[in-house]
């Protein structure tokens, strides 16, 4: 397609939605006339500030940023207890979705006497302001009461998502030093029993772990082994705690969270997110790209608190908002493929946020299957993760938004802590699979390789140019690497990693990772983690994986590798190595396919040309190999992917 068609098909908002809309077009010029000052309007009119700010930014010693520094704040406050004490303590803050069909409703009120009690059993296990705590649970409203919690304390907490491996959960608790870790039994997915605690056992039996204390929530009741003197049921000590629970106030800049995302080394990187900054850009987007009515709305954010975007729109963004928000367990085809459109209909949900990978999925199953239920209750779509493909963006904005609903296509990264780029859905008439413009306040370029000029049509690398109140405010225990990753490229300018263009409007379109960072089902991995965890293995000697396109999943994993003298090339061994990625880091890293090869295509100084593995993985032509220090290499590996 080219960009002339890409560029005359818009959808115009509906005139009722445009009419209603929370943030109409002079936003953005406010936004772009000082930065600053519009952000510090935002932050007073969205967020209770207990000690108000008197500084906006400090960029005094960039790339460290400071927002609103001198203010006081407690986020969990401001998601629970402002609503109650606004009267609005009725109003149902989470219905949960069990997988197996059960479902449980929590009020604002009832939330906050659960995340009060679950706050003072952290105090009575020594949890403090500054510490971190480990979160490793299911899609469970205790997952959303932990995280309250800690925030209510000023305790960091670090989430794992619960498909990482005990050896990823081992090495992100030693790295943030966690003493306390939450965990559960188990949980249900696709129809089965899932268990969760042996990982933590497991994680913690090399006993170089700064954790004291595990609390273990009961989610399937199976059978677990409770280490006396660390271990205890949830429902043993948190149930039987006070439900009043006094919120201290700290400084916005106190931490909120860790949350540990693959670049481009086999280390993942722990992401620093604070409180007052990140707290007033999750809301004004809420506000302005989910257009968020509480009175009326009901959201449901799919994606699971183990990344950031259920860090941002399901425990943080529509809870202090004050919505009613769906919160569900499971998969998307337990008991059947209708399971998300039933929920819709029963929870009248109103704003879907959803990654691609799941709409594609839902376009395999067929348009029959979401025929069957109401889903006029939705009045407005969100896509997050990845580029979403126009064709699926048709799909979802026809068959799942009845032609009715904007769809906001948000880019943004666990780095930038909320949204950056996507539509006003109330302003802009929407592009499929464009995200657009970045958000009133936000400043980015694409620019080319040398970053001194804009990129032409054939597209560049994303930069922001101004700091943001949710940026990361670092890495973890590293700020060579923070400053390394993204400031080191350009000066005094964010580099994203996205490639991107501009198309006749301006508008932006995201091209895809430029870095060794894959994305598959919209999760970031590392090309070098996975390798890392191949190489481990008896078997290999050397491994390149790279990310090939796919048509659900936006990129599979693909292996290469060379095994040791001895081991030979066999469908077995292959099979192996997949299901040991699996268990060193997680299901979702396990390579769609390995290949055992004789040799990998090396450069001169020994730097593996992924490129030409992708191609070979994507079935295409190899492209330019002169820089090989041996030609025939590749004729060597694509026989050998033929054979295998
Ligand atoms: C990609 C997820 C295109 C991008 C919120 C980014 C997207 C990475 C989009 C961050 C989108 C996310 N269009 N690409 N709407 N949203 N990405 O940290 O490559 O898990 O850098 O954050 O996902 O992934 P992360």
């Amino acid at each position: 397609m080219t960009d002339s068609t890409e560029a005359t098909e818009t959808f115009a908002p509906p005139p009722e939605f445009a009419a209603a809309a929370n943030v109409k077009e002079d936003a953005y010029e406010r936004g772009a006339a000082d930065f600053e000052g519009f952000w510090a309007e935002q932050s007073r009119d969205l967020v209770d500030w207990n000690e108000d700010f008197t500084e906006v930014l400090d960029w005094s010693n960039p790339p460290f940023a400071k927002w609103f520094a001198d203010g006081k704040l407690n986020v969990a406050y401001n998601c629970l207890d402002r609503h109650v004490l606004a009267g609005n303590g009725d109003r149902v803050a989470i219905n949960f979705e069990g997988e197996p069909g059960d479902s449980r409703s929590l009020t604002y009120a009832e939330l906050l006497a659960e995340v009060s009690k679950a706050a003072n059993m952290l105090t009575e296990l020594g949890v403090e302001a500054g510490d971190r705590v480990a979160i490793y649970l299911p899609m469970i409203p205790e997952a959303v009461i932990s995280m309250l919690a800690c925030a209510r304390l000023g305790a960091a907490h670090s989430v794992v998502f619960g498909g990482f491996s005990a050896d990823a959960l081992r090495s992100r608790i030693i790295d943030a030093e966690a003493r306390v870790v939450i965990t559960a039994d188990g949980s249900y997915r696709r129809g089965k029993e899932t268990s969760l605690k042996p990982a933590v056992d497991e994680a913690l039996s090399h006993g170089d772990t700064p954790v004291e204390s595990v609390l273990v929530v009961r989610r399937t009741g199976q059978d677990v082994d409770m280490t006396e003197g660390r271990d205890q049921w949830w429902h043993d000590t948190v149930d039987n705690a006070s439900p009043e629970h006094e919120a201290e106030f700290f400084d916005a800049e106190n931490p909120l969270f860790i949350l540990y995302t693959s670049g481009t080394t086999g280390k993942p990187k722990g992401i620093l997110h604070t409180s007052g900054g990140y707290l007033t850009q999750v809301l004004y987007t809420m506000k302005a790209v989910f257009d968020a009515k509480p009175e009326t709305d009901v959201f449901w954010c799919t994606a699971d608190v183990g990344w950031v975007t259920g860090h941002s729109y399901v425990a943080y963004g529509p809870l202090a908002a004050g919505m009613t928000q769906v919160i569900y367990e499971g998969t998307p085809d337990t008991p059947d493929q209708g399971r998300w459109w039933e929920i819709v209909e029963k929870n009248k949900v109103t704003t879907l946020y959803a990654a691609p990978t799941a709409i594609r999925t839902f376009m395999k199953w067929g348009e029959d299957i979401p025929a069957k239920y109401d889903l006029t209750s939705l009045r407005l779509l969100g896509s997050v993760g990845e580029p979403i493909n126009p064709e699926a963006w048709r799909w979802y904005h026809r068959v799942i938004g009845g032609g009715r609903c904007p769809i906001v296509d948000t880019w943004w990264q666990t780095e930038t802590g909320s949204h950056m780029i996507a539509p006003l859905p109330g302003v802009l008439a929407t592009k499929p699979g464009s995200a657009q413009r970045p958000i009133p306040g936000i400043s980015v370029d694409v620019v080319d390789e040398t970053g001194e000029h804009p990129a032409g049509p054939e597209g560049g690398l994303l930069v922001i140019r101004q700091p943001w109140p949710s940026m990361l405010r670092g890495i973890w225990k590293d700020p060579e690497r923070f400053k390394e990753t993204y400031w080191s490229r350009f000066e005094d300018t964010y580099f994203a990693g996205d490639g991107a263009r501009r198309d006749e409007d301006g508008d932006i379109w995201f091209l895809g990772r430029v870095d060794d960072v894959m994305n598959v089902s919209g999760h970031r991995l590392s090309t070098a983690e996975i390798e890392s965890a191949l190489v481990a293995h008896p078997s290999v000697a050397e491994a390149a994986v790279v990310g090939a396109a796919d048509d659900t999943s936006g990129q599979a994993v693909i292996a290469f590798v060379i095994v040791v003298d001895g081991v030979e090339n066999s469908p077995e061994v292959a099979e192996e190595l997949r299901q040991h990625v699996g268990k060193e880091i997680g299901p979702i890293a396990k390579p769609k396919r390995v290949h055992i090869v004789s040799e990998l295509p090396k450069t001169r100084s020994g730097k593996i040309m992924r490129r030409l593995l992708k191609d070979v993985a994507e079935n295409r032509a190899v492209g330019d190999s002169t820089t090989l220090a041996d030609s025939s290499v590749m004729e060597l590996i694509e026989a050998s992917v033929a054979k295998s």
